[in-house]
């Protein structure tokens, strides 16, 4: 299998620098609370919320619909629940990535359920010509065509997660 780079570390930096700011702004007056989706966004989540100049709730969720594959089995489930209350809250729910658009969506129906004031998405990659279904996120770092991409937290069968900058996966 090739690898080939797709953002750098310092393309990666700055971009998220400008989320982080940009957050900062649309959320001022909130309280806030960035939900990280277990496990593909740790890593952006854990930056993005430190380019956040506001105080920032943590907490997680965790759905799965890959297992071991290359492509989505278009099953999503609840894996971990999130912890916080979220009555009354501004939430920012944080993925590494949108494909098909079912992780998300999932997780979105799923927040607003639980009486949050606002909910709001980022995520680090979309890749838009791979919906399923529809999903716009507010805050998307990079639009990318329908590749594989691994690192900054993406994985193939759980390799290459900690890979710091992202790279394109090829047969
Ligand atoms: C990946 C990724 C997103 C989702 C995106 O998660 O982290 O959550 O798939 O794909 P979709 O838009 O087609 O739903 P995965 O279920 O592989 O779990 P992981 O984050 O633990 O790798």
């Amino acid at each position: 299998m090739g690898q080939t780079t797709l953002f750098t570390r310092e393309q990666i930096d700055n971009r998220v620098t400008e989320m982080g700011r940009q957050i900062s702004t649309d959320f001022a007056g909130t309280e806030m609370i960035a939900l990280c989706v277990l496990k593909g966004a740790v890593f952006f989540c854990a930056d993005l919320v430190r380019q956040v100049s506001l105080d920032v709730a943590l907490d997680f969720v965790q759905v799965s619909s890959y297992g071991n594959q290359k492509y989505s089995s278009g099953v999503v489930t609840i894996l971990k629940e999130p912890q916080l209350d979220m009555r009354g809250k501004a939430v920012l729910i944080v993925e590494d990535i949108i494909d098909s658009g079912l992780s998300m969506r999932e997780v979105f129906n799923y927040i607003e359920g639980r009486g949050a004031s606002k909910v709001k998405t980022a995520t680090f990659l979309d890749k838009p010509k791979a919906r399923k279904v529809p999903f716009h996120a507010d805050y998307v770092g990079f639009t990318i065509e329908p590749q594989f991409v691994v690192g900054y937290g993406l994985d193939f069968a759980e390799k290459y997660r900690n890979i710091p900058e992202v790279q394109v996966l090829s047969d």
